[in-house]
């Protein structure tokens, strides 16, 4: 992976109240930004990686910190409405709807862009993406820092995408100058990614708004299919075309009613623990109630992950324990499925990513 030039930085991490940032700390991640640096921080999906919209060198560093490819797209992180007039070259009636209703919150929409958008920041697109995040300590930034910030997930490409600082340090200390620190994010899943240059919107990845919501707004939409569109050269949609979402562990899906899919495990992970390797068990409250019905089941890190009733414990959870996972040096994490409507879309498509779609049924 790229970005060898950019450790050896002392990254300052900074507490941050979510509720009332302090001023102080505020003002000096914005000079960080103006002058070019990169700043994590907290929105309510997932800890972004802020660099200044309009700086072609400060967005080049994003992509060497996170050793992300060139050809994917950077989302810009604005903190009013008012401002996307200033970035994109058509606002549909229908994403001024939508920005109406979800804005500031998870709805990244994509719009045809002005010309003065850097490359950098669409890799070459005629459209950006664009977002206003319902986070104090970011909304506060991009305020202070007076432009919009491209900030793709604080993560190393490729991982889970962070839900805490910790998270951010462990795979950026060294290669960012800080890191605003307000604990864990609320959604933990990201934003959803809606094209709005067509008649019908299209969603390119689902997350916190869903499908349901969307089409209450605005009508019709038609959701990509991610797995066909894999193959394709240009990515339209992000975890299409590179490994995505995907902790060190070898990620298996259990997919079955709630009372076979601990049996399932339970064999499945006394067989893996045979052979040597370490076997991670990440189930909701559902499940593992089966166990202390009737089934015994062992492992190396047992955990539970929600209730199924509240996806959003799930969502909330999820990026955290497969993270997690990794640092009990797992081969091998087992996971159960969701429906797929609701939140559960956000849900399905990272777990089926970081599993490459590895879903054993029962
Ligand atoms: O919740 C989120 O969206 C978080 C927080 C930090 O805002 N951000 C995030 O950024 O998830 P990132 O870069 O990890 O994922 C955004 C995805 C990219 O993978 C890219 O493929 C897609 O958005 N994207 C950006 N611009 C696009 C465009 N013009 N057309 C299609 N997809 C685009
Ligand atoms: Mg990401």
């Amino acid at each position: 992976m790229g970005g060898k030039e950019e450790k050896g930085l002392q990254t300052q991490w900074w507490k941050i109240d979510a509720e009332k940032p302090q001023e102080q700390y505020i003002r000096r991640a914005a000079e960080i930004i103006k002058e070019g640096g990169l700043v994590a921080f907290p929105t309510e999906t997932v800890y972004g990686l802020g660099a200044h919209a309009f700086l072609p060198q400060a967005l080049k560093r994003i992509f060497l910190a996170k050793g992300r490819p060139q050809d994917n797209p950077l989302i810009l992180h604005v903190a009013a409405v008012e401002e996307v007039k200033d970035l994109a070259a058509d606002i549909p009636l229908k994403a001024q709807v939508l920005m109406e209703r979800f804005w500031p919150g998870p709805l990244t929409l994509i719009m045809k862009k002005l010309p003065h958008i850097p490359a950098e920041v669409t890799a070459g697109l005629e459209t950006v993406a664009l977002r206003m995040p319902e986070h104090k300590t970011a909304l506060a930034l991009i305020k202070a820092a007076g432009v919009p910030l491209a900030a793709p997930s604080a993560n190393r490409s490729g991982y889970p995408s962070p839900t805490m600082a910790e998270h951010v340090y462990a795979d950026l200390n060294g290669r960012i100058e800080a890191i605003l620190d307000s604990g864990p994010t609320g959604l933990g899943l990201e934003s959803t990614i809606l094209d709005v240059t067509q008649e019908t919107p299209v969603i390119l990845r689902p997350g916190g708004v869903t499908r349901e919501e969307i089409t209450k707004a605005v009508g019709e939409v038609i959701a990509a299919e991610s797995k066909s569109l894999e193959l394709q050269e240009i990515p339209k949609a992000p975890g299409m075309k590179y490994k995505h979402y995907s902790p060190k562990a070898e990620v298996v899906l259990i997919e079955g009613r709630v009372e076979n899919i601990l049996q399932a495990a339970a064999k499945i992970s006394e067989g893996i623990r045979k052979e040597g390797k370490r076997v991670g068990l990440l189930f909701t409250e559902d499940v593992w109630r089966q166990a202390k019905e009737k089934t015994p089941v062992s492992g190396d890190y047992i955990k539970s992950i929600g209730e199924r009733e509240n996806l959003a414990s799930v969502a909330h959870n999820i990026y955290r324990e497969l993270r997690q996972c990794d640092e009990y040096g797992l081969d091998v994490v087992l996971t159960e499925t969701y429906i797929s409507e609701g939140l559960g879309s956000a849900l399905m498509d990272r777990l089926l990513k970081s599993a490459e779609y590895k879903v054993i049924k029962v």
